[in-house]
């Protein structure tokens, strides 16, 4: 089975086998008669560079649910396969606060806690209670606090010591009713607000507004298959940044503490001569050059392969490594 409509790079390998599951007791089942598979969820993190030689499980499981309520405050238990961006419009059309700088970003809701999605301020971190997981060698369900969960810049405890050890079944999140904390904070929010001549925004003013920024800048994977930013932005020592502002006295950049500076990825990647440029079937993307795109046949290892130049190219002119943010396959 090809599993290109699977991943939002659009990437066409075949799996050996692969099954939908719909239920906890089903994914149980599943666990008591196979455990070496591979597991994926909305598939829009992951560059397919190679057949898959195993079952793959897609995760599937449906359902949003109001579980307690406080005057102020609402917990919300998600399951895992719900995508994403249906989940924050579901919020925003409660009235419930929290996600909708993050609206509009591809992928299912079990897999957002991986890798701590983010955007315009605002990362899952933030409003995420607990995290419900099945153990793969035993089928115990566990339940991890925000704490256990170790979430870090587009990482977490799933990404390292529990790499491929639980698989996700809900989310449960704290949302706010009322008071909403609002964060416009980013530039780019701001001048679409005032764009729009409002100034005393509401969550769906916000999420409209990152809506129309994404959209504007991001191409959509049902067009022109991505994954979003290929790269993280890499975190460097002040003491180095200060000898790259040397050379590049225009380098942008956000201060991560007294020590540590990050400088946007799509900056480097830019200034390397990549923005724009097509190689075959693949290339940086004219708007953001941190995203890498199918041009419609390109393989994975295409995509790798620029990837791997780009990387090169950038060490080569400022020598800072940039590290893939997709998970490579
Ligand atoms: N820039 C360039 N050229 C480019 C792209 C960016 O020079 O082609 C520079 C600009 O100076 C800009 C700065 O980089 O001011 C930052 O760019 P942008 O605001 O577009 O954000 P980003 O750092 O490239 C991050 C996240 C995105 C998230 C946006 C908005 C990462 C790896 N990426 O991108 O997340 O949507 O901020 O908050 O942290 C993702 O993780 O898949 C993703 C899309």
């Amino acid at each position: 089975i090809s599993l290109q409509p699977y991943n939002t790079f659009g990437i066409d390998v075949n799996a050996k086998q692969f099954v939908s599951i719909e239920s906890i007791e089903a994914l149980r089942n599943l666990l008591e008669q196979e455990k070496d598979f591979f597991i994926l969820g909305g598939g829009s993190n992951v560059l397919l560079t190679n057949n898959i030689d195993k079952l793959v499980v897609h995760i599937a499981f449906k359902g949003i649910e109001i579980v307690e309520q406080s005057d102020n405050d609402v917990i919300v238990k998600v399951a895992a396969g719900e995508n994403w961006h249906q989940f924050v419009l579901w919020c925003i059309a409660h009235n419930f606060g929290g996600v909708e700088n993050m609206s509009l970003i591809p992928g299912n809701v079990g897999t957002a806690p991986i890798q701590n999605i983010g955007a315009y301020g605002v990362e899952l971190k933030d409003t995420c209670l607990t995290v419900e997981a099945v153990a793969i060698e035993t089928g115990k369900t566990r339940t991890f606090t925000n704490a256990e969960c170790a979430f870090g810049y587009r990482n977490s405890v799933f990404k390292n010591q529990l790499k491929g050890r639980y698989i996700i079944t809900n989310v449960f999140f704290k949302l706010t009713k009322n008071k909403h904390q609002l964060n416009s904070s980013y530039g780019a929010i701001q001048a679409e607000l005032k764009k729009n001549g409002i100034e005393n925004p509401t969550i769906k003013n916000i999420s409209d507004a990152v809506i129309a920024i994404r959209k504007s800048k991001l191409p959509d994977p049902a067009d022109l298959g991505n994954s979003g930013s290929f790269f993280k932005n890499p975190v460097i020592l002040a003491s180095e940044f200060k000898k790259l502002q040397e050379k590049f006295p225009d380098v942008p950049h956000y201060k991560v503490s007294d020590t540590e500076i990050k400088v946007p990825a799509g900056w480097l990647v830019e200034q390397s001569g990549f923005k724009g440029k097509r190689i075959g079937n693949t290339g940086s993307h004219k708007n953001q050059a941190l995203v890498l795109v199918n041009y419609g046949n390109a393989t994975g290892k295409e995509v790798l392969a620029l990837s791997k130049l780009i990387q090169k190219t950038v060490f080569d002119k400022f020598n800072i490594a940039i590290e893939a943010e997709v998970n490579i396959i």
